[in-house]
């Protein structure tokens, strides 16, 4: 695609989002890139937790249970029908496949049924957009992000810090060499045999912690915007296969603080340091780990840059983030062929 200034003024526009990469299924109505007229959740936790994380073909084949009630319910909510909806806005990738696919020929029927435009997008785009949605009942819309700004995306798949200059356009400054932020949470709990997925049990576990219990490796990946957690992960698990070994008792509370403080302080300390070499105007904090209280505190607390995180609702998985980011594409006359293919691997920039 090529970059251009979105077009001013913005179009009027309804977007539905359809999110199925994972283990949600999603779907919502959003007006003008940002109103949030509906939200529709259909989550498949429950039926992973027995197998300690998603198992792929499970998951294709819940959300090809639930993915047409989800979109109805999100246009009933919305109090709107598929005649009022000007794009259907899908996740193309990154995901797994059969969860990708059974998204996309939801909306590609949808699309060819009611002759709506399809446009296919990133899910990494989708969790940065989510910052930019605000409930279409809230009283005084919050100020959107301004640019230059700096996104720190945080999920279970993907770590990376992006510079966005603009709409729509990202430059990666570093990624994770290893781990995910969130794949680290979800390994060390259960390591520490607690329920998937992890962030949340970490973050409940943690709350009886005393956070310095351990002093567990700060990778910085100095001279790069780049993260590693394998050797925090590895750190954990080697205190944990020692107590094992002389059959004490495991700390889990203050194992788990301690290993979020050392997640939360690599990714603020770098965060802080990039913004401020690259003189950005707002930091964006997106993806499911952004719902981790202990980082949302550090960030909002410490940062004189202001930041911008999503509500808790929208940090994990969800429709509108992707028909937020659909509705820009849909701005600058992004629109996609009913052949469009699913991309499980897709990096932004
Ligand atoms: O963005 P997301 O819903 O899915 C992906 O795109 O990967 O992120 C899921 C990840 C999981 O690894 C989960 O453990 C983590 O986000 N997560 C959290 C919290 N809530 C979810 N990590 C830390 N603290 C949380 N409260
Ligand atoms: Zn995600």
């Amino acid at each position: 695609m090529t970059l251009r200034k979105i077009v001013q003024p913005l179009p009027a526009a309804r977007i539905l989002g359809i999110e199925s990469s994972c283990d949600e299924t999603a779907a919502s109505v959003i007006e003008n890139g940002r109103s949030m007229l509906s939200s529709v959740i259909a989550t498949q936790i429950e039926i992973h937790k027995k197998y300690g994380g998603v198992f792929p073909e499970v998951a294709s084949r819940q959300h090809i249970r639930t993915i047409y009630a989800v979109i109805e319910q999100a246009l009933q909510q919305a109090h709107l029908g598929l005649s009022d909806i000007d794009a259907i806005a899908v996740t193309r990738g990154p995901g797994l496949a059969g969860s990708l696919v059974v998204g996309m020929n939801a909306a590609k029927g949808l699309a060819l049924g009611h002759n709506i435009p399809l446009i296919g997008i990133n899910h990494l785009e989708g969790h940065i957009y989510s910052s930019w949605v605000y409930s279409a009942d809230t009283i005084q819309p919050p100020e959107p992000p301004e640019f230059p700004l700096l996104a720190l995306l945080v999920s279970g798949g993907h770590t990376e810090l992006n510079l966005m200059e603009d709409h729509l356009r990202y430059k990666r400054l570093g990624a994770t060499l290893d781990d995910a932020a969130g794949e680290a949470f979800d390994k060390v709990a259960r390591m520490l045999n607690l329920s998937y997925p992890g962030g949340p049990s970490i973050q409940a576990a943690a709350e009886d912690g005393d956070p310095t219990a351990f002093n567990f490796p700060r990778s910085r990946m100095s001279g790069t915007w780049d993260f590693s957690f394998s050797g925090l992960k590895t750190a954990v698990l080697r205190v944990v296969r020692k107590l094992e070994a002389e059959h004490r008792p495991i700390p889990v509370a203050n194992l788990a603080a301690s290993f979020q403080a050392a997640v939360v302080e690599v990714l603020y300390s770098k965060t802080m340091k990039a913004a401020e070499e690259f003189g950005v105007k707002d930091i964006v904090v997106a993806g499911g780990v952004s719902a981790n209280r202990s980082l949302r505190e550090t960030f909002l607390q410490k940062s004189d840059i202001p930041v911008h995180i999503p509500s808790l609702s929208l940090c994990t998985d969800n429709g509108a983030m992707i028909g937020s980011a659909g509705y820009y594409h849909y701005a600058l006359g992004h629109r996609d062929p009913l052949n469009l293919d699913v991309l499980p691997t897709w990096p932004l920039s």
